[in-house]
């Protein structure tokens, strides 16, 4: 299996700063085949990046997507529309999931729609502190896996990638705490349970998954090589051209 490393830029970037970081790390970036590089730009700037990148580099995320194709759905930007532009599609992101108060119905129907429309969706899942110190981190991480795959037809299981990004490890949450490699190789056992016990073993084993939270250059080794883990979703460290290509760097060395 490929190391996955992805770029979520989240609400960063103009237009213009979008395309002149990726001109930037096109031009560092060689073709690495074992490593699969993505970046997940704002909507806004797709378009114009989908022109840009070498797809033997790099390929395009976008950060979320809706699931209905057309229609009445105002500021909303379908899957059907996203096709052909990026390759991934992040789905189910914590900052969706709290801020916007997506749930696991809503997520489920994106994965879907995401899968019909030949973009790999990236199901994020993950605990809040609160619910890791109330004892309910198991069931919400279980409940988040099988929620979002739902309507997802079981031959379709391995055009999916899952990510586990624990909520209180992300850098700009307030008293963001670093995931020790104990915790984060708890929760891929778990996850990888999970699907084994949904999917079956064979089917379960070809799924990647990611870890995710104040994931850096100084750190990233250590989690790539917690067994189970297949990759990174890196958020604040993405945006600093030089660590992200150090992350890729060390993530063709570890190689996982
Ligand atoms: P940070 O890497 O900034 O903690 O963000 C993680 C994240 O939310 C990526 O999707």
């Amino acid at each position: 299996m490929k190391t996955y490393v992805v770029g979520n830029w989240k609400l960063n970037f103009t237009v213009g700063e979008a395309s002149i970081y990726l001109h930037k790390l096109l031009k560092r970036l060689p073709v690495y085949r074992d490593v699969e590089v993505v970046v997940a730009p704002p909507f806004i700037a797709l378009q114009s990046l989908s022109l840009q990148i070498d797809r033997h580099k790099l390929k395009l995320a976008s950060q979320d997507g809706y699931y209905k194709d057309f229609g009445a759905y105002t500021g909303e930007t379908s899957f059907s529309q996203l096709r052909g532009l990026v390759n991934y599609a992040i789905v189910g992101h914590s900052e969706r999931r709290y801020v916007f108060h997506e749930d696991d119905k809503t997520i489920a129907k994106k994965v879907a729609a995401a899968v019909r429309n030949k973009i790999t969706p990236i199901l994020c899942v993950g605990e809040t502190e609160s619910e890791r110190a109330f004892g309910e981190m198991k069931d919400l991480i279980r409940d988040q896996v099988i929620g979002g795959l739902r309507e997802v037809a079981d031959d379709n299981l391995d055009k999916v990638v899952i990510a586990y990004e624990p909520v209180w490890a992300i850098s700009s949450v307030k008293g963001a705490k670093s995931a020790s490699p104990e915790e984060v190789a708890e929760v891929i056992r778990l996850i990888r349970e999970t699907l084994v016990d949904a999917y079956g073993r064979n089917a379960a084993e070809k799924v990647p998954v990611l870890f995710g939270g104040s994931v850096n250059s100084a750190n990233v080794g250590g989690y790539l090589t917690i067994p189970g883990v297949n990759g990174v979703l890196v958020g604040g460290a993405s945006l600093i051209l030089q660590e992200f290509t150090d992350i890729i760097e060390i993530a063709k060395r570890v190689r996982v």
